[in-house]
């Protein structure tokens, strides 16, 4: 029964959605589990450019059926102009399956993300005011409108005016704007019911009869395990379980069906939106590798925070993640920079530690502790074999193997399917 989760191993926009894609010709399901439409992830291969926020990564492949979890939260508007988008490309989006168990994002919770920062004054999470947060909230307060909701109309419409009745409470008399109206909401939700019809199902009941089937899924992380709200730098987290763990109760999946973990790297590291990053550069390099390797958001634009490899960070989300086999993506970025710097440890106030603290206030003092590496003048860029690496890359590799305890089985040296360099089998 293998399923391999995929996981985002630092904070996030590691470069998952190319390897997705790639491993996914051997994949025949492709299943998202948490997060929303902050997620985004970017693909390019032979049929072009696309950025997905909600739709899984394995959507290019004719064989692949798609799956967006209960754990997901889903803006029906973003994922019908999705589907809308990647048909007018001549994308087949007849196999993407929605679960009934999903919740949706409402109009008032991006509403209230908006405000919700803005009440954060000069410290706020830097969220990307999708709504993600605040729907989260509600599945926890059970008081969230569901996917399968819709189509319960009369039960829907009195659970709607309860829960509305309360958000335009706090609109007005918390945050002094103008309330949403509950017929508006209501009549959306009538138009979602219709066209999001053909998409819905009891997606776990697909995921176990593929399993009995012994299909090959990939279980698609979004975010990084660095922003998990349970393991990431609290409260400067996302509102999902990023990490594998997410993954079973996002898709009713048994554990016993997780074969292997894929931890996604980024050769270097990269934040959006506040909160500790203890190796984050300010200075020209910061600059230099931002634009070389375009580091905005796909989801927001904003300029991505830099740092050089945090190899403490990355051997915790190894321990937290238990990945059986690992991937570099970007190496080709570090190309021309020299030296090559990794943190191996942390100091605080004179120690030096090499534990990733739970404190986000502990950590911001943190300074990192660095290990020097010589660059590499001869470019990795669209290598596909591992013996053509420059040697100082190849020890870069062998070095971050060692700091982290697992091995990467895949490097990525440009943003193409074919620009990989395979050393073993992932899914196996
Ligand atoms: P939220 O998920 O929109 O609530 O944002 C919470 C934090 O997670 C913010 O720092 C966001 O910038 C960050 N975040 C959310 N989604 C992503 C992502 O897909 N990549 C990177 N950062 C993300």
């Amino acid at each position: 029964m293998p399923g391999y989760g995929l996981i985002g191993a630092q904070w996030g926009d590691e470069g998952k959605g190319k390897v997705v894609d790639y491993l996914a010709e051997r994949a025949q399901w492709v299943v998202r589990y948490a997060g929303g439409n902050n997620a985004g992830h970017t693909v390019i291969n032979e049929q072009g450019s696309f950025s997905l926020h909600l739709v899984p990564s394995g959507i290019f492949r004719n064989h692949v059926s798609c799956v967006i979890g209960n754990g997901v939260v889903v803006d029906p508007d973003v994922f019908l102009s999705e589907i809308e988008a990647l048909t007018a490309r001549g994308i087949d989006t007849k196999k993407i399956y929605l679960s009934d168990r999903a919740h949706l994002i409402m109009p008032y919770h991006v509403l209230l993300d908006k405000l919700e920062e803005k009440d954060r004054g000069d410290d706020p999470i830097g969220t990307t005011e999708k709504g993600v947060g605040p729907a989260y909230v509600d599945k926890t307060n059970r008081s969230g409108i569901r996917v399968g909701d819709l189509y319960d109309p009369s039960n829907l419409l009195s659970r709607l005016a309860t829960v509305v009745e309360h958000k335009n409470a706090l609109l007005t008399k918390v945050y002094q704007v103008s309330p949403v109206n509950l017929d508006d909401i209501f009549q959306r939700c009538m138009v979602w019911a219709q066209k999001l019809d053909p998409f819905v199902q009891s997606t776990e009941l697909l995921l176990h009869d593929a399993l009995d089937r012994n299909e090959t899924l990939i279980l698609e992380g979004a975010q990084g395990t660095l922003l998990d709200l349970d393991h990431g730098t609290y409260p400067y987290v996302t509102s999902s379980s990023s990490s594998i763990g997410g993954a079973l109760p996002g898709l009713g999946f048994p554990p016993q069906a997780i074969a292997g973990v894929i931890g996604v790297f980024k050769a270097y590291c990269t934040r959006v939106g506040s909160g500790p990053f203890p190796t984050e550069m300010t200075d020209n390099t910061a600059d230099q590798l931002r634009e070389r390797a375009w580091e905005y958001g796909t989801t927001t634009g904003r300029a991505r925070r830099i740092g050089w490899f945090d190899a403490v960070a990355a051997r915790y989300s190894q321990n937290i993640n238990g990945f059986t086999s690992l991937v570099l993506t970007r190496l080709d970025v570090l190309d021309g920079f020299d030296p090559i710097k990794i943190c191996v440890g942390y100091d605080t106030n004179g120690t030096t530690i090499n534990r990733f603290p739970s404190s986000s206030g502990i950590l911001e003092k943190c300074t990192p502790v660095y290990e020097e590496m010589s660059g590499w003048s001869k470019p990795t860029a669209g290598i596909t074999k591992a013996n053509q690496l420059p040697q100082e890359a190849a020890a870069y590799i062998s070095r971050l193997e060692k700091l982290i305890g697992s091995e990467f089985h895949m490097i990525s040296t440009g943003p193409h399917r074919d620009e990989t360099i395979l050393i073993k089998s992932l899914m196996e």
